[in-house]
């Protein structure tokens, strides 16, 4: 009999990670690889962050703290809120954790029964399926197609509600897709929830900050004040702050579902990295002025990466309204044959060819829940993506059509 139990052979290793040991290897092996797989800026943390840290380590901030985060953060935290998304939470109503990824996965723990279905709209960032996969519940997928900019239709989530759905997962802007959702697009969505008081909400606004050509973020309790009882709103410094490292998520929602969290958390990891907490209450309260000059770069390169993916043959890509990642389709390759002989039947194959071919590393749609499509993270030089998408390109020229 094995040791393991069953809900981990219902568990898929992280696909982006994996991408990630991959380039390790071939690079190690001597292979000329540009990876445009990281789902993290390239930028280095600000110095004042930096220097926080430090002064954090000769103060002596070194011991345990409260398990759901000091009140300095709490309270960097509960203001944040307050100034960019008009939103009250309290410091009850705030728990900091090591990354959005452990507050998604505290959530789930701390909610899912057997049975318990969740909406997730994909494509979908990979780890919210399994999560909710390991917390017994059950992911509910809705395709968000290209033509309806990879964003959720208000009558799609009305079709998909049953009396067994607890949770909708929204992500704006999103990962892979970096697609935004206008305030008019969130009122459709929040018009539908109103309808449904069972349900709950999460939505994860980690890449609130990185917008482009005037999109205004909105965040769905600011949008419909009506859902605040029942949503649970995520954000965190691994994106905007480059803080990938640091391991600093965090969420404002209703008072017991936050205690049930911080409780959970208080008998696994406890409170998230005491020195980073002093570093984030720097990043929340300090200058922010390095976002806008960080997107300005991000926004460059968004623009070369799809002008240059749209030259390519059988590929097309939209402009995505934030975060950092293009999400193109790649119909026009399918049924193609490479150079090697490989033929491209689906997004694995043509990922896995583009990589042994060209020594460019992607991640496949289908672990995002939507192909025929390859996401590219170009969250790195502008000089590497030049050289990236010429490869893209001479690759596409080069499958027999
Ligand atoms: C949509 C989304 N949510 C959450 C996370 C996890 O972030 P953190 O570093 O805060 O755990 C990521 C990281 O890639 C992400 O893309």
């Amino acid at each position: 009999m094995s040791i393991l139990a069953k809900r981990v052979s219902r568990l898929k290793p992280s696909p982006t990670i994996a991408v990630n040991n991959k380039v390790i290897e071939l690079k190690a092996a001597g292979y000329d690889i540009i990876s445009l797989g990281a789902g993290e800026p390239d930028f280095d943390t600000p110095q004042h962050i930096r220097q926080a840290a430090k002064a954090a380590i000769d103060k002596g901030l070194t011991r345990y703290t409260n398990v759901g985060g000091t009140i300095e953060l709490k309270e960097a935290i509960s203001l944040k809120f307050k100034n960019n998304n008009s939103l009250n939470y309290a410091c009850n109503q705030i728990v900091a954790a090591n990354g959005c990824k452990q507050v998604l996965y505290n959530a789930f723990a701390a909610t899912l029964e057997p049975g318990d279905k969740v909406i997730i709209p994909s494509p979908y960032w990979v780890s919210y399926p399994d999560m909710v996969i390991l917390a017994d519940g059950e992911p509910i997928f809705i395709n968000c197609p290209q033509e309806k900019g990879f964003k959720l239709q208000p009558e799609d989530l009305e079709q998909a509600i049953t009396p067994k759905t607890k949770w909708l997962i929204l992500n704006s802007p999103s990962n892979p897709t970096g697609a935004g959702y206008t305030y008019a697009e969130m009122r459709n969505i929040t018009n539908v929830l109103m309808q449904h008081p069972h349900i709950h909400i999460i939505t994860d606004d980690i890449y609130e900050h990185i917008v482009y050509d005037g999109f205004k973020f909105y965040t769905p309790v600011q949008v419909e004040p009506g859902i605040y009882d029942r949503t649970l709103t995520i954000n965190g410094m691994s994106k905007a702050y480059c803080m990938t490292g640091w391991r600093i998520g965090y969420a404002g929602g209703p008072v017991n579902l936050i205690k049930a969290m911080t409780d959970i958390q208080s008998q696994s990891t406890s409170n998230p990295c005491s020195i980073s907490q002093a570093a984030s209450v720097a990043g929340l309260m300090g200058d922010h002025n390095f976002i806008a000059e960080n997107n300005k770069i991000f926004r460059k390169r968004r623009d070369l990466v799809v002008s240059m993916l749209n030259q390519a043959d059988g590929i097309e890509c939209t402009v995505p309204e934030g975060a950092f990642y293009a999400y193109p389709s790649i119909k026009g390759c399918i049924g193609s044959t490479a150079p090697s002989g490989k033929k491209i039947n689906n997004d694995d194959d043509f990922v896995s060819a583009l990589l042994d071919s060209e020594g460019v590393a992607t991640v496949q749609g289908c672990v995002f829940g939507m192909s025929p499509y390859f996401r590219i993270s170009y969250a790195t030089s502008t000089v590497l993506l030049k050289e990236a998408c010429s490869r893209i390109q001479r690759f596409c020229a080069s499958l027999k059509r």
